[in-house]
């Protein structure tokens, strides 16, 4: 039979959603799955939302702009000016979701062959992505030693070579919750400038920051503001994952031109669902926001109350998103969450995560972690993990 491309047959499978086939045997055996392997949260989509598509449907359901509709580019314009980061409509450009924003980056920044030095873990589609656009992704490995916050600007520069496009950092970060500092951010922009390199920059997460802390995002660094290349989405922010919309902004107007032609390929993005996120960006208050957050920080915090001190268990607080990297006293964390689907259960119900070795680039790195996504509410958390421990209890290696 003909193969099948190279570029796919390497790719490898989702870790998130890799073990769903398992899952979905172990309901059809009638036992109930806690989902911690996904970022898919549990709070309701605003209202609004779906008043706002009823109110909006059109006779004929068209093609609308490449760049997304001027009413959602508007409202994100005014979204981050709350903030007091100002951008064009212009240098907005509304996307198939965040996923299609991250790959969109690659392609208007990197040629085949290109170099992104990334610090792993990292979120895992980003090798997906990188395999699409033919780019390759250089890791240097953040330790939980250290907070998976960044490493020396000497070991970063290091990685640099006369192929390296770009760096790619995610802040508030998927799998780890780290939110890099405004230090770390200026050694990248000193780095990045140095280099003559483009920043890209997953700020998916930007509303979920624990403690207190702020954000601050890259389009904020005014000195690199022709290199940053921010990815952005509502999936997280409105709970609106199936809305597939998010948007890639950059104030560097070859990258907005380039990310246009990419745009126009595919003619636009889901043009309904544009009218139901314009109206969440232009109606919800202050008290949304800090009703999310407050609603995740307790979730971590159940997080960090029940399994912190497990013998073997090490796991780090999260400072933002919704996302813990946890090490368990396993060999092989992909065996232990397979197993946790095919003969484990307590009292009729099982807990489902993600294995970390495929949010790792190098070979080897992450094998005895798992990712959770504290995404369920409290009282679910604090079942989903006593089967954790309860299968953590009874596994044999
Ligand atoms: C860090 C990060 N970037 C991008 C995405 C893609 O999000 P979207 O659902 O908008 O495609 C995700 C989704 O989980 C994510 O965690």
């Amino acid at each position: 039979m003909t193969a099948i491309s190279n570029r796919c047959a390497d790719m490898q499978a989702s870790p998130i959603r890799k073990l769903v086939p398992l899952a979905n045997a172990a309901k059809a055996r009638g036992i109930s799955v806690y989902h911690l392997n996904i970022g898919q949260p549990d709070i309701p989509t605003p209202h609004g939302y779906w008043k706002a598509l009823k109110d909006s449907l059109p006779e004929v359901l068209a093609y609308g702009p490449s760049q997304g509709l001027p009413v959602l580019r508007e409202a994100i314009a005014t979204y981050y000016s709350r903030s007091g980061i100002h951008i064009d409509t212009d240098e907005i450009i509304i996307t198939t979701g965040g996923s299609e924003a991250v790959f969109f980056a690659f392609m208007a920044t990197c040629d085949h062959g290109d170099e992104v030095v990334c610090f792993e873990p990292f979120y895992t589609n980003y090798n997906g992505f990188a395999a699409m656009a033919g780019v390759k992704l250089v890791p240097i490995t953040s330790r939980c030693e250290n907070g998976f916050h960044l490493p020396e600007a000497t070991e970063i520069e290091a990685k640099i070579t006369d192929k390296t496009r770009a760096i790619l950092i995610c802040s508030p970060n998927n799998p780890t919750g780290t939110v890099l500092s405004p230090e770390e951010l200026q050694t990248l922009s000193s780095i990045v400038r140095k280099h003559d390199l483009f920043l890209l920059s997953d700020e998916v997460y930007r509303d979920f920051v624990f403690d207190g802390g702020s954000h601050l995002s890259t389009l904020e660094l005014p000195e690199i503001e022709d290199r940053v290349v921010v990815m952005d989405s509502i999936s997280k922010r409105f709970s609106s994952c199936g809305a597939r919309l998010g948007n890639m902004i950059s104030r560097n107007k070859a990258v907005m031109d380039a990310a246009l032609k990419l745009g126009q390929a595919r003619l636009c993005p889901p043009t309904v669902a544009q009218y139901g996120a314009a109206w969440i960006y232009h109606h919800l208050s202050d008290n949304y926001y800090e009703g999310i957050l407050a609603t995740y920080q307790n979730r971590r915090d159940v997080l960090m109350e029940e399994l912190t001190g497990l013998d073997g268990v090490f796991l780090l607080k999260p400072e933002g998103a919704f996302y813990a990297t946890i090490q368990l006293p396993v060999k092989s964390a992909d065996r232990f969450a397979s197993w946790m689907l095919t003969d484990f259960q307590f009292e009729g119900e099982t807990t489902m995560v993600a294995p970390a070795a495929g949010f790792y680039a190098t070979p080897g790195l992450g094998l005895d972690q798992i990712r959770i996504a504290f995404v369920l509410s409290d009282r679910k958390m604090r079942k989903a993990l006593r089967i954790l421990k309860e299968g953590l209890k009874a596994y044999k290696d």
